[in-house]
């Protein structure tokens, strides 16, 4: 026999019983985004190569080690061959569609996505090839206000879906060029400790040092913490935007931790970046991430705008909401209707759409297949539906259709079918108040 062919490590189905969970989540999502005034924006999922590098940075992890790229093609209409990428994450994208589509040009945006995005890491809990994001991105807002609505944003939702132990962590990077000039800083101090540094951090002292604060590596704890502070080589003009947003934090009642250390994996960020983490998932707890980045998109063609945005991870808070026990709501249908013998089946199929026509919203289940009476109760009770109805051969005779609760103790009825449109919308309103 041939083998299985399973799926791409990493890349994971999601099942019919962990969807509910998902749609929950989306719809909470999208609910309150809408009630913020963002709009939707849905890009593609493969862009150039070349976008990816000049966003997120050549010598980011990401960039450098995590892309899948795909083969470079010839454009049809004979334009140049470009590299293609599946994206990594949504900022690049969102930022090349607003400014292909004059979307930010002179004029404020207000946008958010949600989809797959791939990174080639190495799989474990919380960590995956493909993974959801749901992200959101603003534009032409400079003030710390929308960095303050960004995160109020991502604290309701956390309250929203009943999550709890996700704690904000908060820094500022300032503007790109004291981040430059903090970063000789830095070049200087770790060189000056060279023989203390590891492989991935010595590699990172040419390419990327301010990810050397990042390191998990307790042996370079001591070094990391002598290191020369961001904040105290912050730009006046970044000081002061993120001594203003923690007083609208504040006033708003969020709490947050300042961490100097946090400097985040992409290139573009620039004074506030912040990220939601919890402990209760392992190492892979950072639930949402985000923060300024107010020269990407000068930096990618457009005119100069500031932007500032996050995304979360939504597989990791599908595992938080099971781990705390997060209940979703039930998608048990209303009815399942049992059709005995092929004249049972005839006026079960049309009594089954007429229903559908009259009462918007029902939750209907035909069996298909056929089955006995015994075999197609099997299937009503594993449904989970709220009423089984039963149409056999006599009901057909008799113009009557039986009606049996499946849950609770209520007795099976028969009722003329002409009444059921009628009286199923009472009958299904009476069990849902028991
Ligand atoms: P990021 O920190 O790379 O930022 O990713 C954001 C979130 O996506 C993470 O906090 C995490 O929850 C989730 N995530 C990242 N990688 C994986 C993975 N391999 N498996 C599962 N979940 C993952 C960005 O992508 C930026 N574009 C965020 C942003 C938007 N900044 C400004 N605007």
């Amino acid at each position: 026999m041939a083998k299985n062919i399973q799926s791409i490590r990493g890349m994971h189905d999601i099942l019919p019983d962990a969807t509910p969970a998902w749609q929950y989540f989306e719809k909470t999502v999208r609910t309150l985004l809408n009630g913020y005034g963002y709009s939707e924006i849905r890009m593609p999922i493969v862009e150039q190569t070349d976008l990816f590098k000049r966003a997120v940075g050549e010598v980011t992890d990401i960039v450098e080690k995590e892309m899948y790229t795909l083969e470079s093609r010839q454009d049809t209409e004979g334009g140049e061959a470009f590299g293609m990428a599946l994206r990594p994450e949504g900022t690049a994208g969102c930022v090349r569609a607003g400014i292909q589509a004059g979307l930010i040009f002179n004029q404020q945006q207000r946008l958010w996505y949600a989809g797959p995005m791939f990174r080639a890491e190495r799989p474990q809990k919380g960590r995956y090839r493909q993974f959801t994001q749901v992200g959101v991105e603003t534009f032409a807002i400079a003030g710390p206000d929308i960095d303050a609505e960004l995160i109020a944003m991502g604290a309701r939702l956390w309250k929203q879906l009943g999550l709890t132990n996700i704690h904000l962590e908060l820094n500022s990077l300032g503007t790109l060029e004291a981040r430059q000039a903090y970063r000789e800083l830095l070049v200087e101090y770790f060189s000056a400790h060279h023989e203390l540094l590891d492989e991935d951090s010595k590699r990172r002292l040419l390419t990327n040092p301010l990810r050397i604060l990042d390191t998990k590596n307790p042996a370079m704890r001591d070094l990391v913490a002598a290191a020369p502070n961001l904040h105290e080589h912050l730009d006046s003009e970044s000081a002061e935007h993120f001594a203003q947003l923690q007083n609208l934090l504040d006033g708003m009642g969020i709490p947050y931790r300042i961490n100097p250390r946090l400097v985040r994996g992409l290139d573009y960020y620039s004074r506030t970046v912040f990220e939601w983490v919890t402990d209760a998932l392992g190492s892979q707890g950072t639930v949402c991430a985000g923060g300024r980045y107010d020269g990407l998109v000068e930096q990618l063609g457009g005119r100069p705008t500031p932007a500032c945005g996050f995304a979360m991870g939504v597989e990791r808070l599908i595992l938080l909401m099971e781990a705390q026990g997060i209940q979703t709501p039930s998608a048990a249908p209303d009815v399942f209707l049992i059709m005995a013998g092929d004249a049972a089946l005839r006026a079960g199929m049309a009594i089954a759409e007429q229903l559908r026509d009259a009462i918007p919203g029902l939750n209907l289940v035909s069996n298909c297949g056929g089955g006995n009476f015994k075999t197609q109760m099997k299937r009503a009770d594993k449904s989970n539906a709220h009423f089984a109805l039963i149409l056999g051969e006599n009901e057909v005779q008799r113009a009557e259709i039986g009606l049996k609760p499946l849950r609770g103790s209520g007795e099976q009825i028969n009722l003329p079918i002409s009444q059921l449109v009628e009286q199923l919308p009472l009958l299904m309103a009476a069990a849902q108040q028991q």
